[in-house]
């Protein structure tokens, strides 16, 4: 069910717009619920992911109407959400599920967050530890799983040096922190991206601090807004990898979001020798947003390590994806946080890979795909694991094989780009 049949050949040719992006859009939902009045959010992501965030908001007491891709939700006030009746399903996402468990942390009645079986298996101690330190009652299944079953209220500030880098974990303290009873600071060794710290203070909340040490002090209500989500770079991505594949290709993103902690992406792929061009940017609500442009020209590879990881986080699997398609093939290190995403990204994508025919070294922190040398990449059947990322990842790879490739359950796609098929397919005409 759900496969797609991957041709390969053509070239990619026209402008895009892209939906908005899934992690602003999350944040600026839970705000808005919180937040005292009516808020509109245009561009809502159309991602499976920001679609249950809204269900479980709305099981908490929030007003939502939505039709296409404005959302306007009437918040409950910081202290106007209601026990819900049942468990709140975050579905596929690790997002709604880490972020929710912050706001419930604040509050007095008893709530149970769980998932569907991919964020069943992930690593919840990232989220319970810290929120517990704050005086929440956090359990999780064997200790470390969801489902959880909170009962928060009565919170102490901490001052928190999350373990591993982590943008949900720092967003899910400093919800909690609108709860606390005095200053919660977060400090991060390695930056993540900061749509949180910037949502917040679009808000009306008391947040001090960007890069690196983040204080959030209690006391001010939220006051409802009107905001326009950027375009979502980590989709667009897919889009990028595929004229950098299809030789000949030349594609414009409009109104993509440009924030710093996300576009790192851009200025590797430019490193490696693709001429993408970013000819105008300007900020929105603390965002910035541009349109981007990519022409495909012949990769030279390289390699991603250290704090580069976090920051291109959702992105390594097309970065790696491209790894035939360059001379020197890509390298990654330092990105355990890969085998505990919605599948283990890293054996998943190699499975992939090699089934392609794609020289593929596994290491415990990340891999290495060989380049061009190996040969081109033929078709085959593949299995991306139910995870969105490698879905589009060898989507992507598969344009540049020889011969059809088969990608089993593929519509798991619309977890963070519905679009994606139809868009790549309109993009490559009549190929
Ligand atoms: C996200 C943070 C990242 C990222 C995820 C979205 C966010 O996860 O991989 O797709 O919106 O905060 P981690 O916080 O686990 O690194």
């Amino acid at each position: 069910m759900g496969k797609q049949v991957i041709s390969p050949g053509g070239t990619i040719d026209g402008a895009v717009e892209l939906p908005g992006d899934k992690s602003i859009s999350h944040r600026y939902a839970i705000l808005a619920a919180l937040a005292d009045g009516r808020s509109e959010i245009s561009n809502y992501a159309s991602a499976a992911d920001c679609r249950s965030t809204l269900n479980c908001l709305q099981q908490l007491g929030a007003d939502i109407e939505s039709s296409n891709e404005r959302v306007r939700i009437t918040g409950r006030g910081l202290d106007g959400l209601k026990e819900p009746r049942r468990a709140l399903d975050a579905e596929n996402s690790g997002s709604t599920m880490r972020m929710l468990a912050g706001v419930l942390a604040g509050q007095t009645f008893r709530s149970t967050l769980t998932g569907d079986a991919s964020l069943r298996r992930r690593p919840m101690r990232r989220v319970i530890e810290p929120l517990r330190q704050m005086g929440a009652e956090i359990r999780g299944r064997e200790g470390d799983r969801a489902p959880l079953e909170i009962r928060g209220g009565n919170l102490h500030a901490i001052d928190y040096s999350p373990p591993i880098p982590s943008a949900q974990v720092k967003s899910a303290i400093l919800l909690a922190g609108l709860y606390a009873d005095g200053v919660t600071t977060v400090r991060e060794s390695v930056c993540t991206r900061d749509h949180t710290e910037l949502a917040l203070r679009e808000f009306g909340a008391d947040v001090e601090g960007s890069r690196g040490t983040i204080r959030i002090r209690p006391g001010r209500k939220l006051l409802a807004r009107q905001l326009i989500v950027p375009g979502d770079l980590s989709a667009a991505v897919f889009l990028i990898g595929a004229a950098l594949v299809l030789p000949e290709s030349s594609l414009m993103l409009r109104n993509v979001g440009l924030n710093p902690t996300r576009a790192r992406v851009l200025d590797f792929l430019v490193s490696i020798g693709a001429p993408i061009r970013v000819p105008s940017v300007q900020a929105r609500s603390g965002e910035l947003v541009g349109d981007v442009s990519v022409r495909y020209a012949p990769l030279a590879g390289g390699r991603i390590s250290g704090a580069q990881v976090a920051e291109m986080i959702d992105e390594l699997p097309m970065l790696a994806a491209l790894g035939p398609f360059t001379e020197q093939g890509i390298e990654i290190h330092d990105a355990q946080e890969l085998r505990v995403k919605e599948s283990d990204r890293i054996a998943t994508l190699a499975a992939g890979l090699r089934r392609m025919g794609a020289g593929v070294e596994e290491f415990p922190d990340g891999m290495r795909v060989e380049g061009r040398s190996v040969g081109k990449l033929r078709g085959a059947t593949v299995d991306p694991q139910g995870d969105h990322r490698i879905a589009m990842a060898l989507s992507v790879a598969a344009l540049g094989a020889e011969g059809d490739t088969i990608v089993r359950g593929a519509d798991c796609a619309a977890v963070s780009f519905p679009e994606f098929f139809a868009t790549l397919q309109r993009l490559r005409g009549s190929a």
